[in-house]
């Protein structure tokens, strides 16, 4: 385990099984149907490629990248910094992201996209942090419920760092506390 990390949360066998789980949910939603999946950069871009392999409708992949954190305190308006290729109106669209905490990452995502008139709108995340939300979002599609620590790995960072580790675990105190 990195020496960074006070505990593993969940292994990369959990992991295996919830994106096993959540590919084969949409499997089964999306029959005789295509989706586009957007990932939401970077923190999804594990999680977003472990689920397409194991898609089996036909979808196009496209991206989108929204800052609205420093290391770990949310800095508020969310920004976009990268928009999607896609036309998506009048599409089936998921969205794929790391992590729900607040919420206010992905409701300002989801108004934007709103607004091109897709056909359909999901919300799909690796993590649903167990916190107050701070507006009315909740995800169609949950790997986990995680408890309220900083987590990093399988694509969560801390300051860029730690997005290789195969798992996720809480990073101790004393490196975000820095
Ligand atoms: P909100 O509060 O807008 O936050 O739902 C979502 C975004 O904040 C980041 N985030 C985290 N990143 N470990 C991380 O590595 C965490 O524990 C964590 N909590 C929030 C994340 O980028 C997500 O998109
Ligand atoms: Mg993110």
């Amino acid at each position: 385990m990195d020496p960074d990390i006070d505990r593993i949360i969940f292994t990369q066998q959990e992991i295996e099984r919830c994106t096993d789980r959540i590919a084969r949910q949409i499997n089964a939603d999306y029959a005789n149907e295509s989706v586009i999946v957007i990932s939401v950069l970077k923190g999804s871009v594990l999680f977003f490629s472990d689920i397409v392999k194991k898609l089996t409708v036909p979808c196009e992949m496209d991206f989108i990248a929204i800052s609205s954190y420093g290391n770990t305190a949310s800095s508020g308006k969310p920004q976009l910094k990268k928009d999607i290729d896609a036309d998506i109106c009048g599409k089936n669209v998921i969205i794929i992201e790391d992590i729900l905490d607040t919420g206010k990452t992905l409701k300002s995502l989801c108004d934007l996209l709103k607004r091109r008139n897709p056909k359909t709108l999901k919300i799909c995340v690796l993590l649903d942090k167990k916190v107050k939300k701070a507006c009315e979002i909740s995800a169609d599609y949950t790997g986990f419920e995680v408890e309220d620590a900083f987590v990093v790995g399988y694509g969560l960072d801390y300051a860029q760092k730690y997005r290789n580790l195969p798992y996720i675990g809480a990073l101790k105190e004393e490196i975000w506390k820095k």
